[in-house]
């Protein structure tokens, strides 16, 4: 029976809030009027954040030959967006390391699965010569937030979804729509939107499985849902649903992607898997 839109609405208010210095760096972030120093303080404010910020920017997934060893030189190398994705990283970890049963996903599966899109969104905006790769590693790394509050609910009709699923030929996240009454797009967007996350994530999250359906930012949700398709390839984390949400054509052609493109891609993920520290 369909969830109602209050329950969907009481889960999200029952998540705790993203740290106030990781919604402080989104809207310094976003204002061209800040300066490297201002932003410094704020992330010096929490050590968590700092350290994790300070650890993402060492891994070999940024690629920088000598150690970041101060937050100062981590912003001014990295650039204010690619500053607000580790932000942002260092701040959803802990929601996206949990356990979630309803997709069976185990712990820290959906955070390998989230870097791997984001890193994905990121290397597509590389190949196709978008400027907006921080952005999109961002919005990957967010995407499936939806997960985390109707996955108790996945729970509880799982194996009736995925009959479904098998019988009607549809997406698995359509039958998600159809039989919760949302899906985790949807719901994404809603706890996006509860964040206060700026509009261009919120709409690529709720729109990832059905990108032609964003008002303003169809490109970016298309981004999004290709590096979501080509991460669930992988097998890593990404949930019981990750075979079922195939890559939709009409996405490909909106962004010229290839085949060859594609391969490029998964290449490109391949070695980031190479070094076992992305994860941490
Ligand atoms: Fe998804
Ligand atoms: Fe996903």
């Amino acid at each position: 029976m369909p969830v109602k839109l209050e329950h969907v609405l009481k889960r999200i208010h029952a998540l705790p809030p993203l740290p106030t210095s990781a919604m402080r760096v989104i809207a310094l972030t976003k204002n061209p009027a800040t300066s490297a120093r201002e932003l410094e303080n704020v992330i010096a404010q929490d050590p968590a954040l700092a350290a994790g910020m300070l650890r993402q920017a060492n891994s070999a997934y940024y690629g920088y030959a000598r150690r970041i060893s101060s937050l100062q030189e981590a912003i001014v190398i990295l650039g204010f967006q690619a500053t607000q994705g580790l932000a942002m990283a260092s701040a959803v970890a802990p929601f996206l390391k949990t356990q979630l049963l309803g997709y069976e996903i185990e712990q820290d599966g959906l955070w390998k699965h989230s870097m791997l899109t984001g890193m994905a969104a990121k290397s597509l905006c590389k190949r196709l010569k978008l400027p907006y790769g921080d952005v999109a590693y961002t919005a990957g790394l967010l995407h499936d937030i939806g997960k985390l509050v109707i996955s108790i609910y996945v729970q509880e009709v799982g194996s009736y979804l995925l009959e479904k699923v098998t019988v009607s030929k549809l997406s698995y996240v359509e039958v998600e729509e159809k039989i919760i009454g949302y899906n985790h797009a949807t719901v994404g967007g809603f706890l996006a939107k509860g964040w206060s996350l700026p509009e261009d994530l919120v709409e690529s999250i709720s729109c990832h499985h059905a990108p032609s359906s964003a008002q303003n930012h169809a490109e970016l949700a298309s981004v999004i849902h290709v590096a979501n398709g080509l991460a669930s390839l992988l097998g890593l984390g990404g949930g019981v649903d990750s075979f079922l949400n195939p890559i939709q054509q009409e996405a490909l052609n909106r962004l010229s992607l290839k085949e060859s493109d594609l391969e490029l891609i998964m290449a490109d993920l391949g070695e980031f898997l190479l070094d076992p520290t992305i994860f941490s």
